[in-house]
């Protein structure tokens, strides 16, 4: 297997998880007494929920686990009850946004409130990790066009240099929380679409750099396979975020992955 060059990025989605600050707080304790100190090729990420973001943030004071927030606003403060600015989330401590998931897509979020939301997190040189996926395949093959058109709509407004801190997350909606997933040839097909969509658009030396990660039912047995044949840059993971023993056992598979380790 060749080494992999470019970092490898593991993202948790805690989702609504877990109930208090209590919970959250032993979580992100015992995830971060298991991810190595040492410098590896693997960038390990979580995004709670709100309310536990800058306790968490002051648990990991160098970064060596980044923060994330699920989703941000696209306005940047004022009368929006409810709402919670980017400005916001960065004094905190967050470094990227969820944008678009798609059980925010259900909940009534648009492609043209997640163009607004992409180009805001992007304007602001934060990290975008933009989801996209299909509800359903077909033999016909339209979840490809299906895919293509979130990707249109949400970058419209992206330059080539703010694709720089674009990831896009591959999440067939199928698949999250299923524990049914594409195989790794599939979702390998589906990382090349990808960036045949984004080299429509960007310049080829950028989308190059664009982290393409899987998520969707990905766990400690199917980690390797989507990394080694799936050629993936990483996973987006809701379930097994929070088990800390399945977490960090995806986290050193991708450590070994980095390294060439695996066969
Ligand atoms: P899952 O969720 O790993 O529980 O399928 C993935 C996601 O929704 O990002």
């Amino acid at each position: 297997m060749n080494k992999k060059q470019q970092e490898l990025l593991i993202v948790g989605n805690w989702k609504m998880n877990p109930p208090t600050m209590g919970n959250a707080r032993k979580l992100f304790l015992d995830i971060r007494e298991r991810v190595s100190k040492r410098a590896t090729n693997v960038q390990v990420a979580v995004a709670p929920p709100l309310p536990f973001i800058l306790e968490l943030s002051k648990l990991s004071p160098t970064g060596r686990i980044q923060l994330g927030a699920q989703d941000v606003s696209f306005e940047d403060g004022g009368a929006y009850t409810g709402e919670v600015s980017l400005q916001m989330v960065k004094s905190v401590g967050v470094t990227f946004v969820i944008v678009g998931h798609s059980e925010r897509r259900k909940m009534g979020e648009t492609d043209i409130v997640i163009q607004k939301k992409t180009s805001l997190v992007l304007k602001q040189k934060m990290q975008a990790i933009l989801c996209v996926g299909e509800s359903s395949r077909d033999k016909a093959g339209s979840y490809f066009g299906v895919v293509e058109e979130q990707l249109r709509i949400a970058l419209q407004d992206v330059s080539n240099t703010q694709v720089r801190n674009l990831v896009i997350a591959y999440e067939p909606i199928w698949a999250i929380g299923t524990g049914k997933t594409p195989t790794p040839a599939d979702v390998y097909e589906m990382k090349l679409f990808i960036q045949k969509v984004l080299a429509d658009r960007f310049d080829r030396s950028v989308v190059k750099k664009v982290a393409i990660l899987y998520g969707g039912s990905v766990d400690t047995k199917n980690a390797e396979p989507l990394l080694i044949e799936g050629q993936v840059d990483g996973f987006l993971i809701g379930g097994a975020s929070l088990r800390t023993s399945d977490f960090t056992k995806i986290i050193d598979t991708a450590k070994l992955y980095a390294h060439g380790k695996t066969s």
